[in-house]
C-alpha cells in the first residue's frame, strides 16, 4: 500500500466530465492508483456555472476513484478553464547590486516582471519563468552568482477570473477536499503528453474537449502562449443535430459512432441511421453527409487555434509540430485534417510517463487529468508569496530557490 504522503489526485472538473486521477509518484514513473468519472452537469464552457450539480459530480468520480485506490483522498490539484484564463508575457528589469546576482535580485525582477496591468476580477494563476537576461545574455535559467549589471527575467503570465477560482474551490470543500493547487488546463495537458524534447524544439499542446479548446505553445523549454477557444466538440454536435434535424443525444451518439473529420477517407454508402425528433419518422443518410457536416467546423476550430498559435509570434518555430490531445482527438480523420489547415506536423498524444492501471487512463480525454496529477507534489504546496504558483510547473532549480527564498 502507497504511503499517505506521497498520493497524489488531480482533478479535471471539464464541460462533459468531472474526471479524477489518484496516482504516486515512483522511481518508474506517476503509478496510476486509481479512477473514477462522472458526467459533468455544472460547466458551460469550460466554466463552472452550477455549484451544486458540480459539487455532486465531484463526489461521485471521487468515490469511484477512492474505491479503486483503496485510499482516501482529502486534497486535489484541479483544473482551471474557461475563457476568463489569460496568457501574456512580461518583462522585468532590475539593476544588480555589488556586480553579482543575488536571490534577493532574482527574486525582485521576478516581482518586476509580474506587475502586469489586470482588470479588476483577474488574479495571477501562475507566473512562468521563461529565461532570465544577465546584461544581454539570454537563455539562463539560474542566474545566481553570475556576474553583471543589469538582471532582466522574462515570464508567462496565466491570470484567471478571480470569482471563477472561488467558485472551484466552494465545490471542492463542499465534496470534502481541500485545493492543493489549481493549473490552467492548458498546461496540465501539455504535462502528461508532452516530451521535454518536444518542449525544446518548440510545439504546441491542442485539448480538443467538449467545450472548449485549451491550448499551450512552448519553445526552449518553456511556456511561451497559452489559451481557450470556447468552440469545440459540443460544437460539432450541434451542427449535425441542426444539420440532420435530431436531438443533441443522437447527434452526439452517430458522431461517435459514425462521424469523422476528413471527407476524404469516408465511403459514401455507408447508412446511417437517424431517429426523428418528437416522434418523426427514423431516416437514413450517408456516413459521407455525416463527414461533410463535421469537416468544416473542424476546420474551422483549427483556423482558430492557428490564429492563436500564431499570437504567440513562435508559429514558425515549431519544430515538434502540434500534439492533438482531448475526447475530440479520437474522431477518425481530425489528424490529417489539423495538419491540413495548420501547415505543420500534428500527432495524437495521450498520457506517458504512467504505469499501474494505464488501461484506464489511455485515451486523450484523461490527458487533462493525469497532467494535474503529475504537475504538484502534495508536499509542494502554494503557500504565502507563492501564493498563486505553480510549483511543480518551473523547473526543479527554480522551485528549490523559491522554496529558500520564501
Ligand atoms: N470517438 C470520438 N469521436 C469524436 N468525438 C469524440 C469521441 N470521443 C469523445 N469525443 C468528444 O470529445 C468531447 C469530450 O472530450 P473531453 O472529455 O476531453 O471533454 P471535457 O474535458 O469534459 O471538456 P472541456 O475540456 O471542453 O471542458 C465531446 O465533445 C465528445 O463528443
Ligand atoms: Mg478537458
Amino acid at each position: 500500500m502507497a504511503k499517505k504522503n506521497s498520493i497524489l489526485a488531480g482533478l479535471d472538473i471539464g464541460t462533459q466530465k468531472v474526471a479524477m486521477v489518484i496516482a504516486e509518484h515512483t522511481d518508474a514513473g506517476l503509478e496510476i492508483l486509481g479512477v473514477g468519472s462522472s458526467v459533468s452537469r455544472g460547466i458551460k464552457k469550460g466554466r463552472l456555472s452550477d455549484v451544486e450539480k458540480t459539487t455532486q459530480d465531484i463526489s461521485v468520480a471521487l468515490s469511484e476513484a477512492e474505491l479503486m485506490a483503496g485510499c482516501q483522498i482529502h486534497q486535489v490539484t484541479v483544473s482551471v478553464s474557461g475563457n476568463h484564463l489569460r496568457g501574456s508575457n512580461s518583462h522585468g528589469v532590475v539593476a544588480i547590486d555589488n556586480g553579482e546576482v543575488s536571490p534577493g535580485a532574482a527574486r525582485r525582477v521576478i516581482e518586476a516582471a509580474q506587475a502586469v496591468p489586470l482588470p479588476a476580477e483577474q488574479c495571477i494563476l501562475h507566473l512562468l519563468c521563461r529565461e532570465y537576461i544577465v546584461d544581454g545574455q539570454s537563455g539562463i535559467m539560474d542566474p545566481v552568482g553570475m556576474s553583471g549589471v543589469r538582471l532582466e527575467a522574462n515570464l508567462h503570465v496565466i491570470s484567471s477570473c478571480e470569482s471563477a477560482l472561488g467558485n472551484i474551490k466552494k465545490c471542492c470543500n463542499k465534496a470534502g477536499l481541500s485545493v492543493a493547487g489549481l493549473i490552467a488546463s492548458p498546461l496540465a495537458s501539455g504535462e502528461a503528453i508532452l516530451d521535454q524534447e518536444e518542449k525544446d524544439l518548440g510545439v504546441a499542446v491542442v485539448d480538443f474537449g467538449a467545450g472548449t479548446v485549451d491550448i499551450s505553445v512552448y519553445h526552449a523549454g518553456s511556456v511561451v502562449h497559452s489559451g481557450v477557444l470556447t468552440v469545440a466538440g459540443l460544437h460539432v454536435t450541434r451542427d449535425l443535430s441542426q444539420c440532420l434535424e435530431t436531438s443533441m443525444r443522437e447527434a452526439e451518439a452517430i458522431k461517435l459512432h459514425d462521424g469523422a473529420a476528413d471527407v476524404a477517407d469516408v465511403d459514401g454508402s455507408t447508412p446511417v441511421e437517424v431517429t426523428g425528433i418528437g416522434g418523426r419518422e427514423p431516416r437514413v443518410v450517408s456516413r459521407r453527409l455525416v463527414a461533410e457536416i463535421i469537416q468544416p467546423r473542424i476546420e474551422e476550430i483549427f483556423e482558430m487555434v492557428l490564429e492563436s498559435v500564431g499570437r504567440s509570434g513562435y508559429a514558425e518555430m515549431l519544430t515538434s509540430g502540434v500534439v492533438l490531445t482531448g475526447g475530440a482527438a479520437m474522431m477518425p480523420g481530425i489528424v490529417s485534417v489539423a495538419s491540413q489547415v495548420m501547415g505543420m506536423p500534428v500527432r495524437l498524444g495521450e498520457p506517458t510517463g504512467v504505469v499501474g492501471l494505464t488501461d484506464e487512463i489511455d485515451d486523450p480525454s484523461w490527458s487533462t487529468a493525469v497532467g494535474l496529477a503529475k504537475g504538484l507534489r502534495s508536499s509542494d504546496l502554494s503557500h504565502g508569496a507563492l501564493k498563486g504558483l505553480t510549483p511543480r510547473l518551473m523547473p526543479d532549480w527554480l522551485w528549490r530557490r523559491w522554496k529558500e527564498y520564501f
